[in-house]
This record gives C-alpha cells, sequence and structure tokens, in this order.
C-alpha cells in the first residue's frame, strides 16, 4: 500500500496541535510510519523562512513577497522532506499546506487566485495531500484560544475580520474539493471532534 499524504487546516485556535497528535496515533495504530511536519516550515531551511515570515518586524513584508516566501518554504520541504519520506513508504502528517496559502494570503492579504494557481502548479507539479481534514470554528472562540497562548506572531496580531475571511476561503475551498478535504467541526467537545476524525481516517487506513 502506498504512504498517504494528509493534511490539517484551520484557523488559529481550533485545537490543530492537539489533534495532530491524535491523528498520529490512529495512523500508528493501524500500523503505518508517519512522519510528522509542518508549514511554513519542515526542513532546516524552511522554518528559517518560516521565522522571517511569522516574526519580522524590522521591515515591512509586501503581501507578494509573504507569498513567495511561503511556496519557496514549499518548495524545500518537497523536494527534501515530504517527497522522499512518502517514496519511502512512511506516511506525512502536514500540520498546514497549500489551502492555507489560499486562505491566508489568498482571501486574507488579497492576492490574486492565479498567482497561487500558477505558483502551486511549479511547485507542486500534481501533488496533493491525499486527505485533508478542515478543523472548523468560529473565529472569535478560535481566537480567544489562541490569544492565551501569550506572545503573538504576525497572523496573530490580525483582527477577527481577517480570520473570518480566512475561515470561509478555507469553507469554500472544502465544498470545492469534497473528494479530498473534510469539514470537522471544532466547536465541539474534543471527544466529539475526535471521533468525527476517526470516521474519515478510517476510509483510509
Ligand atoms: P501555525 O501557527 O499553525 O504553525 O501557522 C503559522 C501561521 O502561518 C498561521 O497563522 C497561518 C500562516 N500560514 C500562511 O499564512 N500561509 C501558508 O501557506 C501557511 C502554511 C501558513
Amino acid at each position: 500500500m502506498t504512504a498517504r499524504f494528509i493534511t490539517l487546516e484551520g484557523i488559529e485556535g481550533v485545537g490543530k496541535s492537539t489533534n495532530l497528535e491524535f491523528v498520529r496515533g490512529l495512523i500508528n495504530e493501524a500500523g503505518h510510519q508517519v512522519q510528522v511536519t509542518r508549514e511554513p516550515g519542515g526542513t532546516a531551511m524552511a522554518e528559517r523562512l518560516r521565522d522571517i515570515v511569522l516574526h519580522h518586524d524590522d521591515e515591512s513584508v509586501p503581501a507578494l513577497a509573504e507569498l513567495l516566501i511561503m511556496f519557496a518554504g514549499r518548495c524545500l520541504h518537497l523536494e527534501n522532506l515530504i517527497r522522499p519520506v512518502l517514496e519511502s513508504g512512511t506516511w506525512v502528517l502536514c500540520d498546514r499546506f497549500t489551502d492555507a496559502t489560499y486562505a491566508y494570503q489568498g482571501e486574507g492579504r488579497g492576492q490574486r487566485l492565479e498567482r497561487i494557481e500558477t505558483l502551486e502548479a511549479w511547485v507542486q507539479d500534481g501533488l496533493q495531500p491525499d486527505l485533508t481534514l478542515l478543523l472548523d470554528a468560529d473565529p472569535e472562540v478560535g481566537l480567544a484560544r489562541a490569544g492565551a497562548r501569550g506572545e503573538k506572531d504576525r497572523f496573530e496580531r490580525e483582527q477577527v475580520e481577517f480570520f473570518a475571511r480566512v475561515r470561509s476561503a478555507y469553507l469554500e475551498r472544502a465544498s470545492r474539493y469534497p473528494d479530498r478535504m473534510v469539514v470537522i467541526d471544532a466547536g465541539r467537545s474534543l471527544e466529539e471532534v475526535q471521533s468525527s476524525i476517526t470516521i474519515h481516517m478510517q476510509k483510509l487506513l
């Protein structure tokens, strides 16, 4: 059986970290090896780009530069980690991927769709996740949870309207790609969220 590529998406504070560990456990229990990784980041150099894009206060970052940095990091991540790991038969579970770019740089920052589509085609050359779990919750709830975590990065400092746009872009993508993306209502109890995740994961496992 070929190794699968799974991504987890959602706005800040929807419980991605907790559920990432839960999904890792499901994959392991089914007897597969899994590499957990994240974007922006995932390799040493891509993590340096993450740091630039998330904590950069000494110079303004034009939205186009932000978009290009996301895809530069993704290129490093794909070529140096994701593709080789999948080819070795190990599953890849990634905290965010290109749906985040459509949501944050596209709808959030107003970058044109065609630009993102072009970069996606260049960098991914057809590679897409096998399954994307979209954790969906009201931005007010998510931001309150994320805000309790202390120092905020460049995205976490955005206002609720920004995250409302990001959320609707995610939902729009989920309705456009129903075979790949599933929406999990993350406003429910953790137990209910994880039972939905289990149902969707079982189809793949
Ligand atoms: P994280 O806190 O979930 O690790 O994500 C860091 C931030 O990066 C988060 O606010 C979303 C943002 N992001 C983008 O804007 N575009 C992208 O393509 C990715 C992968 C993340």
